[in-house]
């Protein structure tokens, strides 16, 4: 890490901003922090440095699931730490990874049924239906009903309802039955997407268009450009008005 990395890291508030200051208890030891800010950036403030537990900072990668207690209050909760913020008295830990099985098959040797899920997670039978995954899923995901989808074959409903999974892992870190239901989810939105939806017509249309070349042009064109070029592209391209009509195309279409 350079110099000027660890100074922006190790900034703290002046006093004259006058932030409140709380405890919290990272892994069982106390911290005064910001009130103000998530889990996550409380404990780089406290001194920690993610290696493991951190992505995008943003809810959509699912590394930064985190455990905690509050004092007084016997309930686990739980959430992501990019996105949570802190409060008084908290007692947490991270799960940056969670054990669970996930099958290893070769796509091209599935078919599109039931039974393929079913085969290589027989595991998906032993849930009890306690809900627990739904309940601390950060994303809103109905889990328990996915899975329930998924013992009834319908891997397309199950692919739908669990199409904001950011495979955090919580829920399998709270499952009785032990079902690695974000891996399971996985499989059946591959099985879904690549063996069961309709082919988009569009698509097809889009990749032979660029197998016949007719991008080659400008692609070399802003390969052939130097950095300065291509921002000066990106910024004063016609941007799409946020409430344009389904067939919008710029004035400008030789790049399309
Ligand atoms: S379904 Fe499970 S792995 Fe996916 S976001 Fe919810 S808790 Fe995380
Ligand atoms: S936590 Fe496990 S056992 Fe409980 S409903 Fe979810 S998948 Fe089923
Ligand atoms: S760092 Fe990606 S979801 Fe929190």
């Amino acid at each position: 890490m350079s110099a000027a990395k660890k100074t922006r890291t190790n900034v703290k508030p002046k006093k004259t901003l006058d932030i409140k200051m709380i405890p919290i208890f990272v892994m069982g030891k106390r911290y005064e922090v910001p009130e103000t800010l998530t889990i996550m950036k409380a404990m780089e403030y406290a001194g920690f440095k993610f290696i493991r537990g951190c992505g995008c900072r943003g809810g959509i990668c699912g590394a930064c699931a985190t455990v905690y207690r509050k004092a007084g209050d016997y309930k686990l909760y739980a959430g992501l730490a990019c996105q949570t913020v802190v409060e008084p008295n908290m007692y947490l830990t991270q799960m940056p990874f969670y054990p669970a099985n996930r099958a290893t098959y070769k796509y091209s040797d599935i078919g599109a049924g039931p039974e393929e899920i079913f085969k290589l997670y027989p595991e998906l039978f032993r849930c009890v239906a306690c809900n627990a995954c739904t309940k601390v899923c950060p994303m809103g995901v109905e889990v328990m009903d996915m899975i329930a989808l998924l013992k009834q074959g319908n891997i397309a409903r199950a692919a739908e309802l669990s199409f904001s999974c950011i495979q955090c892992g919580l829920c399998t870190s709270r499952c009785m039955g032990e079902l690695p239901q974000y891996h399971i989810a996985q499989l059946a939105r591959r099985i879904y997407g690549g063996k069961i939806a309709p082919r988009a017509k569009h698509l097809g249309e889009a990749v032979a268009a660029v197998r016949e070349g007719k991008y080659d042009q400008c692609l070399s064109t802003l390969a052939g450009m130097d950095e300065k070029g291509l921002r000066k592209v990106y910024q004063e391209r016609e941007m799409e008005p946020a409430m344009a009509d389904e067939d919008w195309v710029p004035a400008d279409t030789k790049f399309l």
